[in-house]
């Protein structure tokens, strides 16, 4: 199976290549993006989404920066989604790389495509660890619920909560995966099942409505969902329906794990009540996908994330291993 790569560089080298998520599963259509205009339009309009994914792409984006304006270029992509750390912990990154170039634009340029690599290649690096912890949580014949997608779409590897499904089934154990459909861009249906089915893993899509008669018919064994952003109590904030997931999952008395790489904990943020939601325009529960589905003046409230209490999470998996409550995830660069 060929990898999915949603974020990379262009072949001539000179932009980033996405893979435009707005498009699938329909048409599998990629685009060179050749400014930093390009990529925090490619960020804000979710053509290339997920927390992992959009550092990278914010990352590669400051290559693109005239040499004078990396600082003003960091901010404004920052500014495209507020909730994933992800995005301004890359980005952190790259104008400390920045701030080392004593040299000619040529240098701070050399420098900059390498940290950008270095973030993609170490993401990579992260989900296979946090696949192979994840995947022990997994056992033969699971029936594993998820939400959004923390597949490899959202992230420069085999993806998060996706990946520890990804390697239980290449160690020879039968999974099946029920996907949220994920209201309101449907990022489950769309992009989990697209990816799932593609590698070959069986898969259900469900409206979010049905999870919780789902999980009391018994057929959900555990539930394991990614992250935008981790508090340092465990609060985490993912897409809006992770915490009612989780709720129900604690009322059926079944697992409810998260999956995230180590740039997705934010140690300056104590707890969720910390943590700025982002808030999403009207149109997309209005209309979204161009068909009305509510009155077109109809006020909306459409939150991207939700945060769910540490209380509710049974483990948090990153790809230092499997941490339980009260947690300690060792040192965090932010
Ligand atoms: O709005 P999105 O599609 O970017 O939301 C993505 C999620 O909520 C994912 O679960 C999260 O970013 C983790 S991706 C490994």
């Amino acid at each position: 199976m060929d990898v999915i790569e949603p974020v990379r560089w262009s072949d001539d080298g000179a932009g980033v290549r996405i893979l435009d998520q707005r498009e699938l599963p329909a048409r599998e259509v990629y685009r060179d993006l050749r400014t930093v205009e390009d990529v925090f339009a490619a960020i804000a309009t979710l053509a290339v989404r997920g927390a992992p994914a959009i550092g990278i792409a914010a990352a590669m984006a400051l290559t693109l920066a005239p040499d004078d304006q990396v600082a003003s270029a960091a901010a404004r992509l920052a500014s495209a989604r507020p909730t994933a750390v992800n995005l301004r912990w890359a980005l952190d990154r790259m104008e400390r790389a920045a701030e080392k170039v004593r040299g000619s634009p040529a240098e701070l340029r050399s420098a900059l495509r390498a940290e950008a690599t270095r973030i993609l290649e170490e993401d990579r690096e992260m989900c296979r660890r946090i696949g192979e912890h994840g995947a022990a949580l997994i056992p033969d014949g699971a029936r594993v619920l998820t939400h959004c997608n923390a597949g490899a779409l959202a992230t420069g590897g085999m993806g998060t909560a996706l990946a520890a499904v990804y390697v239980a089934a290449s160690e020879g154990r039968k999974v099946h995966v029920y996907a949220d459909e994920t209201r309101p861009l449907l990022q489950g249906s769309r992009l989990t099942a697209w990816e799932l089915t593609r590698a070959g893993i069986p898969t259900t899509v469900l409206v979010d409505s049905a999870a919780a008669s789902l999980m009391k018919a018994g057929e959900i064994d555990l539930c394991i969902v990614g992250a935008d952003r981790i508090a340092r109590n465990g609060d985490t904030a993912n897409k809006i329906g992770t915490y009612p997931l989780a709720i129900a999952a604690a009322h059926h008395g079944i697992p409810f794990y998260v999956a995230a790489p180590t740039s997705t904990f934010d140690a300056g943020t104590a707890s969720g009540e910390e943590i700025l939601i982002e808030h999403r325009g009207a149109d997309e529960v209005r209309c979204g996908f161009g068909t009305l589905t509510a009155p077109i003046d109809a006020d909306v409230y459409n939150p991207a994330f939700d945060v769910t209490p540490a209380t509710l999470i049974t483990a948090i998996v990153s790809d230092r291993g499997v941490h339980r409550a009260p947690y300690d995830f060792g040192p965090l660069a932010r």
